[in-house]
């Protein structure tokens, strides 16, 4: 992809008083030289699709792996299209840490996305213990070892520790761990956009914008807000 990539994740986030007031702020003021790509709750996917012009994407924040049956809870890729979704989020750190998704499955979810014409926003990224014990490269590795069979997609670099903590990682180290993904994944002869996510602000979008190897960024809690989401969409009209 070209343009820069800016997606909004607002995680288990908003209800549909909340979410129509800022899709509709964004939709409005939002001038788009970007993928701008909004990642809602399963719950406001429709009606975010009912607000947002189509300059504006959908993307849901997961998926299973089976078309369709007996499987209580879960909603597959096909139904994500049905509703309007072009993107799914695979791999976050939540659902791997939180809910133990194991590579193995998350294999399966791309291989199942892509099958259904949804372009994956795979995550890797590591923990701060695995930074401590200077495993970020061996993390990586394993994780992008998930990609098998996958021509092309997006992935965010989202190293765990920056996460939600309001710290982000700093800037040569963003470039130098997007270079290493972008490298392997050349190898395995798969296209990438890489993104970055991890505390995105509007205060630090600015400098990450300026480094052309960064592709775009996954952004958590400041896509809540219409005002520092849409200074974060500024700062990539590069
Ligand atoms: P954050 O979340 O911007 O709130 O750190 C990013 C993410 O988890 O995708």
């Amino acid at each position: 992809m070209n343009k820069p990539v800016i997606a909004a994740n607002w995680k288990m986030n908003m209800t549909k008083k909340t979410a129509g007031i800022l899709l509709r702020k964004i939709n409005e003021s939002v001038s788009i030289t970007s993928e701008v790509i909004i990642i809602p709750p399963f719950t406001l996917l429709d009606m975010a699709y009912e607000i947002l012009d189509n300059k504006i994407k959908l993307g849901a924040q997961n998926c299973y792996w089976k078309k369709s049956g007996a499987f209580t809870g879960e909603i597959s890729p096909q139904m994500l299209v049905d509703i309007g979704c072009k993107y799914v989020i695979i791999g976050h750190s939540e659902r791997r840490h939180i809910f133990g998704e194991s590579d193995a499955l998350l294999h399966k979810k791309l291989i199942a996305a892509i099958d259904a014409g949804l372009t994956p926003i795979y995550c890797v990224g590591e923990t701060l213990e695995e930074k401590r014990k200077g495993k970020r490269e061996f993390v990586l590795n394993r994780q992008l070892d998930t990609i098998n069979g996958i021509s092309s997609l997006i992935v965010a670099y989202e190293p765990v520790w920056a996460i939600g903590t309001g710290v982000a990682a700093d800037i040569a180290t963003i470039r130098e761990t997007i270079e290493l993904i972008k490298l392997k994944l050349k190898e395995k002869s798969v296209d990438a956009t890489v993104l970055y996510g991890g505390s995105v602000k509007p205060d630090n979008s600015k400098e990450i914008a300026k480094q052309h190897i960064i592709d775009g960024v996954l952004v958590g809690g400041a896509s809540l807000d219409a005002e520092s989401f849409l200074k974060i969409i500024d700062s990539f009209k590069r």
